[in-house]
């Protein structure tokens, strides 16, 4: 049966970890695959999440099946807090084993109902291709990204969007644009949503870093919009980076209907693709959010928490664009404080990514996505003059 068989290559983000990992240098600075770094460069839990552990620890009595729409309150703490209380009547949904496990559910889902393609503006998150294609999707890209100006192509784009129709599903990121940290404004967002309500295709908004961009009420604007003025949104939610519960695979998704019953049908829809996939997620850190989230104490502690994380992004987005100047190549990083969350695009060539990591041991995906969170006051000057040295 498996005689012959090549061994593929390593994951182009994942992989990133393993090959730094490996690399004897000292002095390496690792911009690779996206979780948070606090100012020692490593990846804390939060102290909201420990509570909750020890809370989960005490409380639980057994070990039995969750039900498979996940941990009991997931679901309605997670949509209420996205949605808001009156979206979140007509949303229902399922916990799922991270926003990678939430989007193959929904891939399936759209599958099963006689989808063919979902179309996706370029670039996109290196993961988004290969996981909707395995659901069964054909994935069309479309322009997003000018990597010269290094804004959104904002009039490509929507041509592009304009010609969608109802067979059609589009998939939007959230906040947080993987890679490129260019977010769609909350006016082209309207934009999107009346052409989506007019033209009458799927808007699927992936949202894995909520909180990261404006906080956590000005991210769930887009979701709110588009809620608003569709008849129906699938989303997908992540709470690896805003609960830093990376591991715990812990996510979620969520369909918005005009009608409750539709929303609650749907949902049942998905437990039976996950029950066909890997039955149901995992409990523990869908009992990790819930605990924080019906906490008023916990909750406030995480909310402030995950504020203080996006500041320092920002910090850091700052902290780069400085000290480029300061090293003569202010002019190419200029862009990246106007940009969101953990992701910038740098611009170097697939040749300079690669002298960046054999030559300096800085190690990003080879189109030069950065995750901004690597960088520290500590990292910053070296890896500033690496970025000339291979200009
Ligand atoms: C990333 O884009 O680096 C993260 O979302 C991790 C991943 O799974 O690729």
């Amino acid at each position: 049966m498996f005689e012959g068989t090549d061994p593929l290559p390593t994951d182009p983000i994942l992989g990133l970890s393993i090959a730094m990992k490996a690399d004897p240098r000292p002095g390496k600075i690792d911009l690779g695959v996206g979780v948070y770094k606090d100012a020692n460069g490593t990846t804390p839990i939060m102290a909201a999440v420990r509570s909750a552990e020890r809370h989960v620890f005490e409380a639980q009595t057994t070990k039995a099946y969750t039900p498979m729409a996940g941990f009991p309150g997931f679901v309605d703490e997670i949509k209420t807090m996205l949605f808001g209380e009156e979206i979140a009547e007509r949303t229902d949904g399922i916990q799922a084993p991270g926003g990678c496990g939430a989007l193959r559910i929904g891939g399936e889902l759209l599958a099963s109902r006689g989808a063919k393609r979902i179309v996706v503006g370029s670039p996109t998150w290196a993961n988004h291709i290969p996981l909707l294609s395995s659901a069964g999707l054909t994935v069309e890209t479309i322009p997003y990204y000018d990597s010269q100006s290094r804004t959104i192509d904002f009039d490509a784009f929507i041509g592009e969007v304009k010609k969608l129709g109802p067979a059609d599903t589009l998939l939007l990121h959230g906040a947080c644009h993987n890679p490129t940290g260019a977010d769609l404004s909350i006016e082209q967002w309207k934009v999107v949503a009346d052409i989506a309500a007019e033209r009458g295709f799927l808007p699927f908004i992936d949202t894995a870093y909520h909180g990261f961009a404006g906080g956590l009420d000005v991210d769930s604007e887009p979701v709110r919009i588009m809620a608003g003025a569709v008849d129906e949104l699938l989303v997908s939610y992540s709470c690896s980076k805003n609960f830093g519960l990376y591991r715990e695979r812990t996510g979620g998704l969520f369909v918005t209907t005009r009608q409750p019953a539709l929303a609650k049908a749907l949902a049942t829809h998905m437990m039976s693709i996950a029950r066909g996939n890997y039955s149901m997620p995992p409990a523990y850190g869908g009992a990790i959010v819930t605990t924080i989230m019906q906490s008023p104490e916990l909750r406030t502690a995480w909310r402030d928490e995950l504020e203080a994380m996006r500041l320092d992004v920002v910090g850091k987005r700052a902290l780069l664009a400085k000290t480029a100047e300061r090293h003569g190549v202010g002019n190419s990083l200029g862009f990246i404080p106007s940009q969101n969350g953990m992701f910038s695009l740098v611009p170097v060539s697939k040749a300079q990514a690669t002298a960046l990591r054999e030559d300096h041991g800085i190690y990003m995906t080879l189109a030069g996505r950065v995750n901004i969170c690597g960088f520290s006051a500590d990292n910053v000057d070296k890896f500033c003059e690496a970025y000339k040295a291979v200009l």
